[in-house]
């Protein structure tokens, strides 16, 4: 089969033949229809110091994903071949405190398809039945893909109760621009979302923001006596990874306030304490997915209306993976897709069944 490959430790990826993955007990395979780019894959690609420390080549990249079901191991039940699912990329241990006790997403064992394991940048991935989310609610392959980071927006933006609040976004990529739409689909009052590129700000304000605003040129404060908030932020939700963003979103809260962050800083850095102390905030950090309330919260989100469409900006044939890749590196465009429904090297076409296609949204 076709795959995207990590195959030397060096800047690059390889579109190469490799052996379908075979199906283990209690697997599910998957023909894979569409792909998207994250942050995770382009670290991959350029092969930076985490990549270097972290991958054993050769590796099949990627975890965003949707496809159809086309195997299903032995004893597996309530997942059909043909059914549109999407993929849990943490694969945990099932041993450990967290998760005995139900709490997967702390799993300290954690194994990230197409990090720790081979991933979905291809035409079939296999996965533990328990990783593999069957959708229910109608939804369009594309949106499908997105399941893996529009998670990581709806585990942040329902960390904390949104109804009537006032909440800060700081950064507009693909995962700040959804928690954006989820933070507004549920009943936020305002919802500023900030960044320093102003594609991705307009595509929040196609997203229903209350305020988009560039702090290389304005500032949250301003952002702030806009919107006639006269106490600071009840949630802010820190999607940049930032420092400039976390400190600015740290003198904005209303005391009391309550931070989610999931943004990923590159390095230590300072920030005021002494804030965080007097004025009471509470910071919550947040990683991945909750296994599997977040995915039924984002499944029912999209039932009851929420759009995401304006998220994703461009579209390209897995073939020309490395024009999309260059695309998602300029970090000015919303998600990135990949299609990988014409690769038939073998079996299915990839053509997408009735009942699986039909959304509103996309
Ligand atoms: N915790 C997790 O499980 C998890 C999972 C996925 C991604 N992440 C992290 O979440 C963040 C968001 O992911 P993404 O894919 O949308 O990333 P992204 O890099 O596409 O988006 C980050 C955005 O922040 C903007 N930014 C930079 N400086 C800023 C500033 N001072 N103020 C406001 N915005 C600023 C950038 O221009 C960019 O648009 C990243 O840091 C990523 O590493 C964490
Ligand atoms: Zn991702
Ligand atoms: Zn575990």
């Amino acid at each position: 089969m076709k795959a995207l490959v990590k195959e030397r430790a060096e800047p690059g990826l390889w579109l190469t033949d490799v052996p379908e993955p075979e199906l283990g007990p209690g697997e599910v395979k998957i023909r894979v229809l569409r792909t998207g780019i994250c942050g995770t894959d382009l670290h991959i690609r350029k092969f930076d110091d985490w990549a270097r420390h972290t991958l054993e080549l050769p590796l099949v990249v990627g975890h965003e994903f949707s496809g159809h079901v086309v195997e299903v191991a032995p004893g597996v039940e309530d997942i059909s071949v043909g059914d549109l699912v999407s993929g849990e990329g943490h694969l945990v241990c099932g041993k450990c405190r967290n998760c005995m006790a139900g709490r997967r997403h702390l799993c300290r064992n954690t194994v990230g398809l197409g990090v720790n394991r081979n991933g979905a940048f291809a035409e079939f991935v296999t996965l533990p039945a328990s990783n593999v989310w069957v959708h229910r609610v109608p939804v369009h392959p594309d949106i499908a893909a997105l399941f893996d980071p529009f998670g990581n927006a709806v585990h942040t933006a329902l960390s904390f109760p949104l109804v009537g609040e006032d909440v800060l976004i700081t950064g507009a990529g693909p995962i700040g621009l959804m928690a954006a739409a989820v933070a507004t689909h549920v009943g936020a009052r305002n919802v500023m979302i900030t960044d320093v590129s102003d594609e991705r700000l307009d595509l929040a304000g196609k997203l229903g923001v209350s305020l988009a605003v560039n702090v290389s040129r304005s500032s949250i404060a301003e952002g702030m006596r806009q919107l006639h908030l006269r106490e600071g932020f009840d949630v802010g939700l820190e999607m940049s990874g930032n420092p400039t963003a976390v400190r600015d979103m740290l003198a904005s809260m209303t005391h009391g306030g309550k931070i989610a962050m999931l943004g990923l800083p590159a390095e230590e850095f300072a920030v005021d304490w002494s804030t965080v102390v007097t004025s009471m905030i509470t910071i919550k950090g947040v990683y991945g997915r909750e296994m599997y309330e977040t995915w039924y919260n984002m499944s029912v989100l999209l039932e009851k209306g929420l759009d995401l469409s304006p998220v994703i900006t461009d579209r390209f044939s897995y073939r020309d993976f490395d024009a999309a890749f260059e695309t998602a590196a300029g970090g000015r465009t919303g998600k990135v897709i990949l299609d990988w429904s014409d690769a038939s090297s073998s079996g299915e076409t990839g053509g997408e069944p009735a009942g699986a296609t039909t959304n509103r949204s996309a």
